[in-house]
């Protein structure tokens, strides 16, 4: 027996850790240690792999670019902020689409390079690698951009827009049937000739998809993109026949592809809609909110010291963070609040809408980083029958995740989404900036609610002067 044959059992064992990790990664008690329990997985996978006869003679190459990489993703994983995740996950995601085209590209020339042609399996594995490869490459390198500010955020836009991507589709399709043809031998084009005309087309295409598409429905074209990095990666796996490749791809396609589902589902949006719709992307930056006194409601605004009055006599207060909250980095004063309201007997709850913030999991990562326990957070079909008995849902920062006309209005743009039941909490403190809408660019009525009080502010700025107003209390 070699080392080589015991290479499929590592690889076995690696995969093993791989759904465990996933298994893991589905609780924020588990996370950490399912993370761990998959590098494990990673780490032995890598090293069974520099005992393949393939990888022989070419290890000073691959520790070389281990080092580059390693040293790369180390550094980034360590500076990136929170709220810059969605891009980091872009990039890496991007560098596994492209690295996957490549395998497949270089494959299939070492096969011609030895004198046959590939048949007809390896042909369509290395066109699928190719081709989603390229396509998650060159998108994820978009939404980077998007994110990151360097391309404009917004939906671009032009006439005949469709036509260009249905014209880009129909090429690559063209072009990927040339190739198989030609390797049942029915045509003497050349095929690397073809192969590289198929990876400009597809590059070209990434990024024809993701241009129309707004800057905050990012999140769900990035988890699109890894789950087409998944597939591209299984694809590489039979060209290589490598079965790591193909059970490692198929679990973060599949993944992938299921947090996609929820990430729309959860903004009652269809995935056709988040590609096609450019839903948000009319946010108007001039909107200033509600029309107040239309029919005789209005604002009420408080400042700090009464926010802490009504904190400090209720029993039951609930806090809804959102995207505001974590753009202001509040959550170390949102703990210091919740401790201050549970050492005078207040019972305090945190609810945890799907998608509020902007992306997936958001919420909870930010408070865990303050060290809010677990158990406080509760998921929004758990949470929603509580709020008739809170006497104060605590919203901060949060705005379409809270706007009943997602239950009232048939005409809303966001009818249908399931939202959390602030609006029937005994008194509503809302904590933000100004009128202006969220997300999905729409006014929200809970602002003119006669329970409703608006506490106007940065998230940070505001939750910090309620803090020094229960301390003078105190
Ligand atoms: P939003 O509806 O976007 O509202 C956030 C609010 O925070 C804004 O109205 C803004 O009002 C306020 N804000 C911004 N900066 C602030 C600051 N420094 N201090 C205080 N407030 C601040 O957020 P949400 O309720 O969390 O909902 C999330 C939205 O994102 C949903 O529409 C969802 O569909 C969408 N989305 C989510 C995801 C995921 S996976 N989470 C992915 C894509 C899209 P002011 O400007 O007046 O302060």
């Amino acid at each position: 027996m070699t080392v080589e044959t015991l290479i499929p059992i590592a690889y076995l064992i690696a995969a093993v850790t791989f759904i465990l990790g996933l298994k893991g990664l589905s609780s924020p008690t588990t996370a950490v240690q399912g993370n761990r329990i998959a590098a494990a997985g990673m780490l032995i996978a890598v090293v069974a792999t520099f005992f393949a006869q393939d990888a022989q003679g070419s290890v000073p190459l691959i520790l070389a670019g281990m080092a580059v990489g390693g040293v790369a993703g180390f550094a980034g994983a360590r500076v990136v902020k929170m709220t810059a995740m969605p891009q980091m996950v872009a990039l890496f995601n991007g560098a596994g689409g492209g690295a996957a085209a490549l395998v497949s590209i270089l494959e299939f020339s070492r096969e011609l390079d030895s004198g046959r042609m590939p048949d007809f399996g390896v042909t369509v594995a290395t066109l699928l690698g190719l081709v989603i490869g390229a396509v998650s490459f060159s998108g994820s390198a978009v939404a980077f951009g998007k994110l990151q500010g360097i391309v404009s955020p917004k939906a671009f836009r032009y006439s005949g827009q469709q036509f260009v991507t249905g014209g880009l589709a129909a090429a690559i399709v063209l072009l990927a049937l040339l190739l198989v043809a030609s390797s049942l031998g029915t045509t003497t084009l050349d095929p690397m000739v073809i192969l590289i005309g198929v990876s400009i087309l597809a590059l070209a295409f990434g990024v024809a998809l993701v241009m129309p598409i707004g800057g905050a429905d990012m999140p769900v074209v990035i988890s699109l993109l890894n789950a087409y990095t998944g597939l591209a990666v299984a694809m590489a796996g039979f060209t290589l026949a490598n079965q790591l490749l193909i059970i490692a791809g198929t679990l973060v396609g599949a993944s992938g592809t299921i947090l996609t589902r929820l990430m729309s589902k959860a903004m009652n949006r269809s995935l056709g809609n988040v590609l096609f719709g450019a839903f948000g992307a009319a946010t108007a930056a001039g909107t200033t909110g509600p029309a107040a006194g239309e029919d005789g409601r209005s604002i009420r605004s408080i400042g700090p010291e009464d926010a802490a009055i009504l904190l400090s006599y209720a029993q039951n207060v609930i806090v809804v963070p959102g995207y505001g909250l974590a753009v202001a980095q509040a959550q170390h004063s949102v703990r210091e609040l919740a401790d201050l309201l549970e050492s005078k007997g207040i019972n305090v709850k945190y609810a945890i809408h799907p998608v509020a913030g902007r992306m997936p999991g958001h919420m909870n990562v930010l408070l865990a980083e303050a060290n809010v326990p677990y158990d406080k957070l509760f998921d929004m079909d758990q949470i929603n029958p509580e709020f008739q008995r809170a006497d104060v849902a605590l919203v901060i920062g949060a705005n379409d995740v809270t706007n009943p006309a997602a239950r009232s209005n048939p005409g809303s743009p966001i009818y249908g989404m399931p939202i959390l039941d602030v609006d029937k909490a005994q008194n509503i403190i809302v904590i933000k900036r100004s009128m202006k809408p969220g997300f999905a660019g729409i006014d929200n009525d809970l602002y003119l609610d006669p329970k409703t009080a608006m506490l106007f502010g940065d998230a940070k700025d505001a939750v910090g002067k309620v803090v020094q107003e229960l301390k003078k209390a105190a």
